[in-house]
């Protein structure tokens, strides 16, 4: 089986850590690096988790790990804690051993050198065409990594990107996703850049849920560490969406971008002109795309490739057992 070379570009947050996971457990990737953003939390604090996930699944050969950046590109960072947590990952420093210490102890941060921006033009420069690079969180590294060096970056085989909402409704606004409102200016440099993108937005990601039932059931019946960890991060989560929504199920966004890659046939994707509104006002970050019913001649050549439909029932079916088969 072929095996995809991937960078991913995280802001952990609950759902990048299980995307993470789902990386670490596909024989279809190989993770080359990960690189952290300001998104749901601090730069500071999701580098932190990207270390401490490391050591839950205990991953060999470890792959390098760069801090990106601080903020988005013109505005100031504001942070999704509310939903994934004080730490990011569901306040897992709740959680004890029996000999009363961390269940989740300091990580091992041993970082690369270089800045997230310079590890991505790097790595993709040095394996053209090879190197598919995952984006779940604000696009802030991604746009430093294609303004700083566009000729190296024109030699990534594809750009998945986490964002968006094209029919759907937002999930921070009425109309904006998490990832492109936090920074539209740095999706918008992105999406301009004639670089190969499918985008994963919330049309898709909305309808592959995990539910609190699901991870009961494997806490009881397999059990081992990667299952105590998705358990444990996740818990405060579905009670806040059970007080929200009446239901104790969470979209599983950031892990079907994972999925586009592991296995494309799960989505549909569909050629779209894209662009981002970067204003101010209450359409901030809102993913508009030409659907209009013309002749191509008519309108922009498409920019992204959407995944407009997805296979929900063979995603999460994938997700379970791969989350808790290898590495527990
Ligand atoms: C996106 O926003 C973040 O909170 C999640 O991690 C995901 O990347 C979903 O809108
Ligand atoms: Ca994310």
């Amino acid at each position: 089986m072929p095996t995809t070379r991937v960078i991913i570009d995280t802001d952990p947050g609950i759902d990048d850590a299980l995307a993470l996971i789902l990386a670490f457990a596909s024989p279809e990737v190989s993770v080359e690096a990960i690189t952290t953003v300001a998104g749901n939390v601090s730069v500071s604090q999701a580098t932190r988790n990207v270390c401490l996930l490391l050591d839950v699944v205990d991953s060999h050969p470890r792959p390098p790990v760069a801090k990106g950046a601080a903020r988005p590109l013109t505005r100031p960072l504001r942070t999704a804690q509310r939903y994934h947590g004080e730490d990011g990952l569901g306040e897992l420093f709740r959680f004890k051993t029996e000999a009363g210490e961390s269940r989740y102890p300091d990580p091992r941060q041993h970082l690369a050198p270089q800045p997230a921006p310079a590890l991505i033009i790097e790595q993709i420069s040095a394996a053209p065409g090879e190197i598919v690079l995952i984006c779940i969180g604000p696009l802030t590294n991604l746009a430093t990594a294609i303004q700083t060096a566009p000729a190296e970056m024109a030699k990534v085989k594809e750009i998945v990107i986490m964002g968006g909402a094209i029919q759907a409704p937002g999930n921070v606004t009425p109309v904006a996703e998490f990832n492109m409102h936090t920074d539209p200016e740095a999706a918008g440099l992105v999406f301009a850049s004639g670089l190969p993108i499918t985008l994963v937005p919330l049309d898709v990601t909305q309808r592959v849920l995990l539910t609190a039932e699901l991870i009961d059931a494997l806490v009881r019946h397999v059990g081992g560490r990667v299952t105590q960890f998705v358990h444990d991060a996740t818990e405060r989560l579905f009670r806040i969406e059970q007080d929200r929504t009446g239901r104790a199920a969470t979209p599983l966004h950031d892990p079907l971008a994972i999925g586009a890659v592991i296995d494309p046939s799960l989505v549909t994707r569909r050629p779209f002109y894209v662009q981002v509104e970067t204003g101010a006002g209450p359409a901030q970050g809102m993913t508009i795309a030409d659907r209009r019913q013309m002749l191509e001649k008519e309108k922009q050549p498409p920019n992204l490739q959407v995944c407009m439909e997805v296979d929900a029932g063979r995603f999460v079916a994938i997700f379970l057992e791969r989350i808790c088969r290898p590495l527990t």
